[in-house]
């Protein structure tokens, strides 16, 4: 089997257009940044439109026209005839919408330093190199599957190679595609992930770890004889969460139900009562009937969203005090926000995120075969539109 060749590199922020915020946006009070944020809006009315992804904080979800989860945002980047999307979000995030919007519209994220480690534990250029060694030992097919929380490159990589993207929501359909085309899975860059679908699909005997910085665990002979390679890529977010903080919960609050992201620990997914991206937890906790105990396992934001959204049901976070605010999504500053915008209102494009034309359209193969994972779809914008759940919010507090 061939190689890609991928020029890449290894730095933290994928874009060298990074602007920092100038610093007369530096300082502004509330009221005035709010007044400032909504006069803008009004002069730029249809022409732009704010995404917010669920784990935003307040201060950005309060002007979005719609808030949901990754895939959902991009459904609604798909959709929208507006010039400027403005992502409430992270790089892969702005990157996946930039993909699938059209070459006239822009996508903006108003902080570049809004980079999801986990996507970055996956660089392409290493797993190019993994890729090598794998298929030098084995004639088997590999597949490669990423999640959607890698960059672009990494998606254009995978669809070179036969393979696609995911979502936390249809991974195990993303499998059962691959070992429909193939004898092995090189999932990339969630291990947990991959360890819960490989569960789900009574495959967890068939699972190995690559490490790509741990030479002891690099072994690519004793990794071919596996059905499933994982890449060593997780989130911290999600790694925090543990079985005993379910127990803790159960034990303080009786009759409480558990709900988890699939991001999180076997040990906690097998012991929650539900799991699910960020859209099925938002689903869960609206449908909730009152007076019931949700303990939500995932980014503490998210779970004092739904605490507000849901005064009649008692959302409680998992692991309490110890829940992890994502720290790439907290550089999406209000202020920023203010800053992108007035920029447009004076036809300034400040932070957008253009993948390059090559990358593109091989990522929109990937992207567009996970897609095609289900029937009567016609194209790519129209997939996207009919798929994916996004909260129909606007301007919700
Ligand atoms: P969702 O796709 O479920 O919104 O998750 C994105 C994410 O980054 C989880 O950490
Ligand atoms: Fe990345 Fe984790 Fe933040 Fe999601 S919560 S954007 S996976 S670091």
């Amino acid at each position: 089997m061939e190689t890609a060749e991928f020029e890449t590199d290894l730095s933290l922020f994928k874009y060298d257009n990074l602007e920092q915020l100038p610093r007369e946006y530096r300082n502004l009070n509330q009221s005035e940044r709010t007044e400032r944020i909504e006069a803008a809006l009004d002069t730029l009315g249809d022409d732009v439109v704010i995404l917010g992804h669920n784990y935003q904080r307040r201060e950005i979800v309060e002007h979005a026209d719609f808030i949901g989860d990754s895939y959902g945002l991009s459904k609604e980047a798909a959709a929208t005839d507006a010039d400027y999307v403005i992502f409430g979000g992270v790089t892969f995030m702005a990157e996946s919408a930039d993909i699938i919007t059209d070459d006239s519209q822009s996508v903006i994220l108003p902080s570049m330093e809004a980079s999801c480690p986990m996507a970055g534990m996956a660089e392409a250029l290493q797993v190019d190199a993994a890729w090598a060694e794998l298929t030098a030992v084995t004639d088997d097919t590999i597949v490669p599957i990423t999640y959607m929380n890698s960059y672009a490159d990494l998606k254009a990589f995978c669809a070179e190679q036969g393979g696609l993207v995911c979502t936390s929501s249809n991974a195990a359909d993303a499998f059962e595609w691959a070992f429909d085309r193939g004898e092995k899975v090189l999932f990339l860059p969630d291990k947990y992930l991959g360890t819960n679908t490989a569960h789900e699909l009574g495959m967890s005997e068939e699972i190995v770890e690559w490490d790509p910085w741990d030479p002891e665990s690099k072994d690519a002979m004793k990794a071919v004889h596996n059905d499933i390679i994982l890449w060593e890529g997780y989130c911290q977010v999600h790694e925090r969460f543990r079985k005993h903080h379910a127990e803790e919960v159960r034990a303080t609050h009786p009759g409480a139900n558990v709900i988890a992201h699939p991001e999180c620990r076997r040990e906690v997914v097998e012991t929650a009562d539900v799991v699910g991206s960020t859209a099925t937890i938002t689903e869960t906790v609206e449908n909730a009937e009152a007076g019931e105990t949700w303990a939500i396992g995932t980014e503490i934001h998210l779970a004092n969203h739904l605490d507000r959204w849901n005064p009649e049901v008692n959302v409680i976070p998992l692991c309490g005090d110890a829940c992890m605010d994502c720290n790439a999504m907290r550089q999406i500053d209000p202020n920023y926000l203010a800053w992108v915008l007035e920029e447009l209102v004076e036809e300034r494009e400040r932070n957008v995120i253009s993948v390059d034309p090559e990358t593109k359209e091989l990522a929109a193969v990937a992207m567009d075969r996970m897609m095609e994972l289900w029937p009567c779809q016609r194209c790519i914008r129209a997939r996207y539109w009919s798929l994916v759940q996004v909260l129909p919010v606007f301007r919700r507090q």
